[in-house]
């Protein structure tokens, strides 16, 4: 009985990413009139001439600062108050018809793609995204808003049952992504009828107030969407410990996702979290792609992706020709690193001077490994890409993600021995194979543990609708459909049996 109620919402067969990547009922065929979105055509001089002056903007760019500004909160008592209006707000809007907030998300689509060029300023600007990277992810939020509109109308199409919004969201955005996240997080949250406070990561607080500026002018009610700058530090815990709050959608560190699941037990928490990500190279591949790929799914943003490859790992006699090491280690060392506003700049900084993780993963050498590429500083912020080998199993590199421009290269004997290499680390978030060999492709499919796999490409940039985004063991928190998949609205509502009527 139970089983046929949830078959009717179509996501009983959505396992929990949690457990399973296998389900690829979340793809299928485009809503009607569905398209994503162009990137801007760098074969057009004009978009040239645009791009030049949108770079020459960011570096002394203000966008931004004064929403950011206004957004500020300092004090607990003034964050209740604006939680109590944001909840009450949602009350209201839980109770919207599905075709006004579709009709709304599709406005908002228009308004972003008019505001492309700011957005792409600020991203440059404040989160050091070189422009080939924030062109794209403009690209992305708008396909989020189209995609989640014809989600928002199918909630009304399920038969024998309704949705029962969740009143009030908070939404948790990373700065690597500080466009297209927040984007998609919050339009699918209002999609599902719910109000959202969102919260900028603290390094991209004024892209998040741009991306709420957009949505505002589009015709999102300011009581709606609640753009919150805080100091998570003074007052996260207060936040998430507001019962008022139904739940909170976080891309982060999985050690965040865990930390607010202890904040208080009735949040329910929906996360996309770290991965420490492997390509695997075998002896049947295109090796000049492969190359190619790698270096790609490596360094670009500096690697400072949660889909970033941060191993590579090569089979049997790849592992041992030069002609390989040669163009990948040819490739990294091509890469221009510059001040994201450098025209023709390849990779920018890192959002920090480096500590942690990072500064060992740029500076320590672990037993039995060299450096391929050195890396070196240039800026503060600014490091060339570094690649070192051979990592060995079991070791820092091996297990620890640490979000920036490195790249460890591993040996496997066989697939068999490279899959076990993938499989062992905590993490299950992107993974990526090169082989012409089906046989292979069949069974690193079969075996490998990813929520996102790919085959003979780069391993990063997921496209709405079309590869819905989602982690697997500790890449996600919480039962959470994948982002940009056909489940992940129905999934921030939830559902009742609908009365028998006409
Ligand atoms: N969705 C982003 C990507 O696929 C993280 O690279």
């Amino acid at each position: 009985e139970e089983r046929g109620f949830r078959d009717s919402l179509e996501l009983s067969s959505h396992a929990p990413s949690t457990e399973s990547n296998r389900d690829q009922s979340d793809i299928a065929a485009p809503p009607p009139g569905f398209r994503n979105a162009p990137d801007s055509d760098p074969s057009r001089r004009r978009v040239r001439e645009w791009g030049a002056l949108l770079l020459e903007r960011a570096r002394e760019s203000r966008l931004g600062m004064a929403g950011v500004d206004a957004a500020r909160v300092d004090d607990a008592e003034t964050l209740s108050g604006l939680v109590g209006r944001a909840r009450q707000a949602g009350e209201e809007w839980a109770q919207t018809d599905v075709e006004h907030r579709a009709a709304l998300l599709e406005r908002v689509a228009e308004h972003l793609e008019a505001r492309r060029g700011d957005l792409i300023e600020v991203m440059a600007s404040e989160a050091g995204k070189t422009i080939d990277q924030a062109d794209p992810e403009v690209s992305e939020a708008i396909d989020f808003a189209r995609f989640y509109a014809d989600a928002a109308r199918r909630l009304s199409a399920v038969r024998g049952a309704r949705p029962r919004p969740r009143p009030l969201t908070a939404v948790i955005p990373p700065w690597n992504f500080p466009v297209a996240i927040p984007a998609g997080s919050t339009l699918a949250a209002l999609a599902a009828g719910s109000a959202v406070i969102l919260k900028p990561a603290e390094e991209a607080e004024r892209c998040g107030a741009v991306l709420a500026e957009i949505l505002w002018d589009a015709g999102v009610p300011h009581e709606v969407l609640n753009l919150l700058v805080i100091d998570p530090q003074h007052l996260g815990h207060a936040l998430l410990g507001d019962s008022r709050i139904d739940q909170a959608v976080l891309t982060g560190a999985y050690e965040t996702a865990q930390a607010f699941l202890e904040v208080r037990s009735d949040l329910r928490v929906l996360a996309e979290t770290s991965g420490k990500n492997a390509m695997i190279v075998t002896p049947s591949a295109d090796l000049d792609l492969a190359a190619k790929d790698l270096a790609a799914s490596a360094f670009g943003h500096a690697g400072q992706k949660c889909s970033a490859a941060s191993l590579a790992i090569l089979v049997g006699s790849v592992a041992d020709s030069p002609r390989f090491r040669r163009q990948l280690l040819d490739a990294v060392r091509s890469l221009h690193v510059a001040a994201a506003w450098t025209p023709g700049a390849q990779m920018g900084p890192v959002i920090a001077e480096p500590e942690g993780k990072l500064l060992r993963g740029l500076t320590e050498l672990e037993p039995g490994e060299t450096w391929w590429v050195r890396p070196e500083r240039i800026d503060h912020a600014l490091w060339t890409p570094g690649v070192r080998g051979w990592v060995e199993p079991g070791s820092f590199l091996h297990r620890v993600e640490c979000f920036g421009p490195v790249l460890g290269v591993m040996r496997a004997r066989d697939l068999d021995h490279a899959i076990a290499l993938v499989n062992e680390v905590d993490y299950g978030l992107t993974s990526g194979l090169h082989t012409l060999d089906e046989a292979e492709m069949r069974e690193w499919v079969d075996r490998v543990q990813a929520g996102n796999l790919y085959v003979n490409r780069g391993m990063t940039g997921a496209i709405v609708q079309r590869q819905p985004f989602g982690g697997w063991k500790r890449s996600a928190v919480g039962a959470t459909s994948k982002a940009g998949g056909r489940h992940y609205v129905a999934s921030l509502t939830d559902w009742e049996r609908a009365d028998a009527g006409p």
